[in-house]
């Protein structure tokens, strides 16, 4: 059992990690919040596999709720969809105290974060998230995102959770694919923030995409600790928050150049990890060797680490890093490492980036 705290003023929150323990929501809800009414927002595919847990421990603590049932996936982060919420939930007679319940993965958490956040000007939140990725990622920050016909995430507020509520048994039912892409977040908030967990990772990956209990539960609460403490220092996005976006600059690409279908958000950042790793290299900013333990590390992990198109695709992969354009001067805030555990932005051009022939 651990307990991350969130440390955001009078938006701090706790994020709770206990193997096992979907079914005592309901109590936890009863003893945080003085509520007696949640709406829970999930998919299908997560309620069939999920829900009956948390439904026995809601009843249990004699919480009156209602499952609200949403698209699966990324098809869910739409405003149509977030309509449809607004409409069944003013329907259903929605009060500021009606306590909304987020369970599923990312996109699930997304919409319930931005629903909450904008429906009588906020409700409370509480986030389950039931994939890797969402435990160690989507669950700290209070990032809320819908997409938009012309982009990801185009359409979000910053909107803090009152619980995290984490269950890692949860992601016995996940496929390991699913697995290994939330890993590779996992590596990166250890590449950039913490060497030590590094080399426990190092050590301790396989046991960790096998879902031995202790080794899982102390990957995801250091994952989610070393993000709360950099979202703690930078609620906003102004400045620290952006090393976060490690691998992400080609990661973006990897998926815009290949499609969001075929390529798992994770899968693509491994790739833009690697490729930012050799570059910190080449531009002498981390020592030899670091990029060589960076693809030993997630190797092992089974995630691939070399962009077979890179060159014989360039232009593709400089379209999609223009996008990323951020500065006056034409520049693109880059993350490279200065050596294992610690990152730094920097600014570069694209052909910097990615230089013609390397
Ligand atoms: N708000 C943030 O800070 C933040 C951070 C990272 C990612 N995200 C968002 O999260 C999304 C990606 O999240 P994701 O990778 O969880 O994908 P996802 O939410 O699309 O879920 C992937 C699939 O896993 C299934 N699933 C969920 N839990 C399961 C379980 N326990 N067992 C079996 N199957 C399960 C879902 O049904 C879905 O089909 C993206 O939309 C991304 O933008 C947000
Ligand atoms: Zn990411």
């Amino acid at each position: 059992v651990s307990t991350v705290q969130v440390l955001l003023g009078e938006r701090s929150y706790p994020i709770r990690i206990r193997p096992g323990s979907l079914a005592d929501l309901g109590e936890a809800l009863v003893a945080e919040f003085e509520t007696s009414h949640a709406v829970v927002i999930t998919s299908k595919p997560v309620a069939a596999r999920h829900f009956a847990a948390l439904e026995s421990g809601l009843l249990r603590a004699g919480i009156a709720f209602e499952p609200l049932l949403i698209p699966d996936g990324e098809r869910a982060k739409t405003l149509r969809v977030a309509a449809g919420l607004y409409d069944r939930l003013i329907e259903g007679g929605v009060t500021r105290q009606t306590l909304l319940v987020g369970l599923g993965g990312g996109a699930t958490c997304d919409v319930a974060a931005f629903v909450a956040s904008t429906l009588l000007r906020g409700l409370p939140l509480v986030q389950v998230p039931t994939t890797l990725l969402a435990q160690v990622d989507a669950s700290v920050g209070g990032k809320s995102a819908l997409n938009h016909p012309r982009g990801k995430n185009l359409i979000g507020t910053f909107y803090q959770p009152r619980l995290v509520w984490i269950d890692p048994d949860v992601l016995a039912t996940l496929p390991p694919r699913e697995r290994r892409a939330g890993l590779a977040e996992i590596v990166k908030v250890a590449s950039i923030w913490d060497a030590d967990f590094f080399k426990w990772l190092e050590e301790n990956a396989g046991a960790v995409l096998g879902l031995e209990r202790d080794a899982l539960a102390h990957a995801v609460a250091r994952a989610c600790g070393i993000k709360a403490e950099i979202v703690g220092l930078d609620e906003r996005d102004a400045g620290l928050r952006a090393l976060l976006n490690f691998g992400h600059t080609l990661g973006h690409a990897v998926e815009v150049v290949n499609g969001y279908r075929h390529v798992r958000h994770g899968e693509a950042v491994a790739l833009g990890m690697v490729f930012a790793a050799r570059l910190s290299e080449r531009r002498e900013l981390a020592p030899a060797g670091t990029a060589a333990r960076l693809v030993a590390l997630l190797a092992r992990v089974g995630l691939a680490t070399e962009i077979a198109d890179l060159q014989a695709q360039r232009p593709a992969y400089l379209r999609a890093l223009a996008v990323d354009k951020k500065g006056a001067d034409g520049a693109i805030g880059f993350v490279a490492l200065r050596e294992i555990g610690r990152a730094e932005l920097v600014r570069l051009t694209a052909d910097e980036i990615l230089p013609g022939a390397v």
